[in-house]
């Protein structure tokens, strides 16, 4: 695992947007893995001027989202698919065809089943972009998950509904459940990049960074992965003796 540590979160977009721009510079046909959150909304915006300027063509990428909240309608306004359609994949014009979403309606058995099949027949995943959970999450794999899990449903922790409640208003208006490429999957990525801004993030990411290489912290999973990055940007390095 690589650190690149970024000076601020403007920085941190720029260089995570470059990771992406390399990717579909090199194979412009990648199969993209992207996360929702607040941390990518600044890699998203990069992304677009980047398409919109023509230094970086995403019509041939291909895509898999990462998560998605289970048992809300399609088009919930919650729905975690909807949120990559406004900020990236309307702007840029990514044909509905070249994504794969997970379906939140669907029987999650069979769901996680066609994804997986998807992500198997497409190759595999070229670039995965994840974001860090306060509690140590990546994508909805919260604590505890296996490190070999693959593609399910599962109960968001009582952490994940506090931060996902920011989003969309309350606790109570934050679904119970996830659908979530299981970290067994991600960790097949041919490359895996976290990205992590600010100092809320820095006590989790000291963990993931410094601490023991444990299911209790998902994100400690990329240090095990042959090409993984985080970047971080200063505040969220700021419990870290690498800062
Ligand atoms: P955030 O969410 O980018 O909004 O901090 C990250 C996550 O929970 O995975």
């Amino acid at each position: 695992m690589r650190l690149l540590k970024a000076d601020d979160y403007d920085d941190l977009s720029r260089k995570s947007a470059e990771l992406v721009v390399e990717q579909l510079r090199a194979k412009p046909t990648s199969l993209l893995v992207l996360p929702t959150g607040n941390t990518p909304l600044g890699l998203f915006r990069q992304l677009v001027g980047a398409a919109k300027s023509g230094e970086v063509d995403l019509t041939s990428a291909r895509f898999v989202t990462l998560d998605e909240y289970a048992g809300i309608p399609r088009n919930d306004r919650r729905r975690l698919l909807l949120w990559l359609k406004r900020e990236l994949f309307d702007p840029i014009g990514i044909a509905a065809s070249a994504v794969h979403a997970l379906d939140p309606m669907a029987d999650p058995v069979a769901e996680a089943a066609r994804i997986e099949a998807i992500i198997a027949e497409g190759g595999g995943i070229d670039l995965a972009v994840v974001g860090l959970g306060p509690n140590g999450h990546v994508a909805f794999n919260e604590p505890g998950s296996p490190f070999d899990s693959r593609t399910r449903q599962i109960d968001l922790t009582p952490e994940s509904i506090r931060s996902n409640a920011t989003y969309w208003g309350g606790e109570a208006d934050v679904p119970r459940k996830g659908l979530t490429l299981g970290l067994g999957t991600l960790r097949e990525s041919r490359t895996i990049v976290l990205i992590a801004s600010g100092t809320a993030k820095a006590r989790i990411l000291t963990e993931t960074i410094e601490g023991a290489i444990s299911t209790e912290v998902p994100a400690s999973l990329l240090r095990l992965h042959p090409d993984s990055l985080i970047i971080a940007d200063h505040d969220a390095l700021s419990g870290s003796a690498n800062a």
